[in-house]
């Protein structure tokens, strides 16, 4: 019988690498819905559009040509045939994403998108590792398998700092703190990815190595 697997958490947690090798392990398809809301904010910036306007970014959410690749080792972005995965990453988008993700015409465009997603993947093969802010409580409450990453600030911080700068420094970690805990109070203002809702299963990965925290997922899915 076909799975899914809902994964949330705030940024830095260790979603995205975690949900990856789980759905690589497990042999089953992997969506990012981040990378949803960044492929649209990139789309709305490239036209010019004003990010707050409510209006008109719900009405490109309706038709923007976004193709979104479910294998975990090729999670492609595609809008009208240009690969942005790496443009979607940009500080200028990450900037912008909260000001999409809080609009709430949006927000019901892409839980339509993403449950028709979770449905062609189960329908077609082992089923789906989903991860994101709202997929344990919105997109996907009934998955057969729920958890919710957690991460103490400083840890998060440092991971991310690693990631966009090589290192942890102090600038480099001010530097991440002004666009990542700025970014976790607007998104939860929609969404709760702090604390597990009922019957989801916490994961605090602070103390835990990448391959712990895999294990951790791993063991939970196969008890
Ligand atoms: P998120 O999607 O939640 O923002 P990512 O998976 O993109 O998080 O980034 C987490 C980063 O932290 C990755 O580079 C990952 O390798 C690293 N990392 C270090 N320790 C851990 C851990 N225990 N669990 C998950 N990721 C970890
Ligand atoms: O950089 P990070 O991995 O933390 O973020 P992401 O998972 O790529 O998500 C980018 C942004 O998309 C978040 O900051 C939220 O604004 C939004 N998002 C959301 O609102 N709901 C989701 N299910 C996933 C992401």
């Amino acid at each position: 019988n076909p799975i899914t697997i809902a994964i949330d958490g705030p940024s830095g947690s260790g979603k995205s690498s975690v949900s990856k090798a789980v759905a690589r392990q497990l042999g089953l398809a992997y969506l990012d819905t981040g990378a949803m809301y960044r492929a649209l904010t990139w789309w709305c910036l490239e036209r010019g559009l004003d990010t707050t306007d409510v209006e008109a970014v719900a009405a490109q959410a309706d038709t923007f040509p976004l193709v979104i690749g479910t294998e975990p080792d090729a999670a492609t972005v595609h809008v009208g045939g240009t690969d942005i995965g790496a443009a979607i990453r940009q500080t200028r988008v990450s900037e912008q994403v909260s000001h999409i993700a809080t609009n709430l015409q949006v927000r019901a465009t892409m839980r339509d998108l993403q449950r028709q997603i979770i449905a062609d993947a189960r329908h077609a093969g082992a089923g789906i590792v989903v991860e994101g802010r709202d997929i344990t409580t919105v997109i996907a409450p009934d998955a057969e398998h729920r958890f919710l990453l957690s991460a103490s600030e400083e840890a998060r911080l440092a991971r991310r700092a690693r990631e966009l700068f090589d290192t942890d420094d102090d600038s480099a970690l001010a530097a991440t703190h002004d666009q990542i805990v700025r970014r976790d109070a607007a998104d939860s203002t929609v969404s709760a990815f702090f604390e597990p809702a009922p019957g989801v299963v916490g994961i605090d990965t602070s103390d835990l190595t990448f391959d712990q925290s895999v294990a951790a997922v791993l063991d939970a899915v196969e008890a």
